[in-house]
């Protein structure tokens, strides 16, 4: 495919795409088409070179900016969304308004065009908290938050387009990715800038959910992979196949770090706090994938990225940021607890 549409470019995963890609594809042009929410940011897209990508600001759900952006794409990854479960707790209109309805834009206006193949970035989120086992693509979706009901709807419309109009639609379910450029609202890049700056470590409940972590390389590489050679119709996971408990990451952290673990604070629980995520991906594999980048050693890399990167985040940080902090986190750590 010479020209594709990467939608939510300039967001983590998304900017993690547009720099695979371009590595790995080198006749390849890229239409990025991204609203620059909270969360999008050009500066994940800086080192890049500009000849290569197209930028265009603009809104999934509007249906003239989204035929303008793929006016001559023969392929779509869609990543633009609202990411982050806790501001889906707080209002999910935005959620429902870009996550399902930013899906039945980019479709109806893709319905008519010669796309030959449409890939749609979901999550393990979908399945909802898994106690035991993993879940493989036809395990039941049975999501539990707005974040992740709103993904789920989309994903469905997604089938009920292939199914209704024959549209080469293919789904992919990640797992929690982490890595450079990733927002520090989301657990990693929070703790890690937090321990930098010796600030609080605000863990929720007791510390002993589980996540899947996944390096934004090998998201990125599964989403590649199911692009070009997945069957349209069909959903995939891409797991990292690292479980652990976000204690154990919190301690990884600190110690990467040289920072004591009392800067860990115990805070009340996110509501209705998924316990755990685990997803087989032998279905992709089959497809010829598989992660790459070791955990540990990837942490390592991240930890460090952040260290070496401070002017990305520290702008993040002192914007928007703060009062959203300030709301979401102050009286959960005034009333926090240490071990
Ligand atoms: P992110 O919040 O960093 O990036 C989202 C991007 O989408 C931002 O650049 C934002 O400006 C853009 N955007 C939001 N609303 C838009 C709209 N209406 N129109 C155009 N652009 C819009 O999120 P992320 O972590 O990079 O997630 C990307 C995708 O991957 C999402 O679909 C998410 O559901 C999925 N996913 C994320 C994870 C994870 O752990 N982060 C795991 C699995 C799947
Ligand atoms: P997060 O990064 O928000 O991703 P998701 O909700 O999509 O899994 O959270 C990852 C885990 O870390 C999740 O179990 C919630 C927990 N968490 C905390 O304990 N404290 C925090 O401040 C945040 C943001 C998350």
């Amino acid at each position: 495919m010479q020209k594709i549409l990467v939608t939510g470019g300039a967001g983590f995963i998304g900017s993690g795409f547009v720099r695979t890609q371009l590595r790995d594809y080198p006749d390849q042009h890229i239409v990025v088409l991204d609203k620059l929410t909270y969360s999008g940011n050009l500066d994940n897209l800086k080192d890049l070179d500009q000849n290569r990508y197209t930028f265009i600001q603009g809104d999934v759900n509007d249906p003239e900016c989204v035929g303008k952006a793929l006016e001559g794409c023969e392929g779509i990854v869609h990543f633009a969304a609202e990411s982050h479960v806790d501001r889906s707790l707080s209002g999910a209109s935005d959620f429902i308004d870009t996550n399902v309805g930013g899906v039945n834009t980019l479709l109806s206006q893709a319905r008519e065009l010669d796309i030959k193949r449409i890939l749609l970035v979901s999550t393990d989120e979908v399945y909802g908290s898994v106690l035991e086992g993993s879940s493989v693509e036809d395990s039941p979706i049975v999501p539990r938050n707005p974040y992740s009901a709103s993904k789920a709807a989309g994903e469905l419309l997604g089938v009920s387009y292939f199914e209704s109009f024959g549209m080469p639609i293919v789904i992919t379910r990640g797992s929690n990715t982490y890595g450079p450029y990733q927002y520090p609202e989301k657990v990693l890049p929070l703790f890690i800038s937090n321990a930098i700056d010796n600030e609080a470590l605000p863990l929720y409940g007791d510390g002993k959910n589980v996540r899947d972590w996944l390096h934004v390389e090998d998201h990125c590489s599964g989403i590649d992979f199911v692009f070009r050679k997945g069957e349209p119709g069909q959903a995939y996971n891409i797991a990292g196949e690292n479980e652990r408990e976000n204690i154990f990451l919190t301690k990884r952290i600190l110690s990467l770090l040289g920072k004591p673990e009392s800067l860990i604070r115990y805070v009340e629980d996110r509501t209705g706090h998924d316990r755990r995520y685990s997803i087989d991906s032998s279905k992709l594999k089959k497809l010829g994938w598989a992660p790459k980048i070791d955990f540990d050693e990837g942490i390592k890399l991240t930890v460090q990225w952040y260290q070496e990167n401070e002017w990305w985040w520290r702008k993040i940080k002192s914007g928007e940021f703060k009062a959203y902090y300030e709301e979401h986190y102050r009286k959960r750590l005034e009333e926090s607890t240490s071990e």
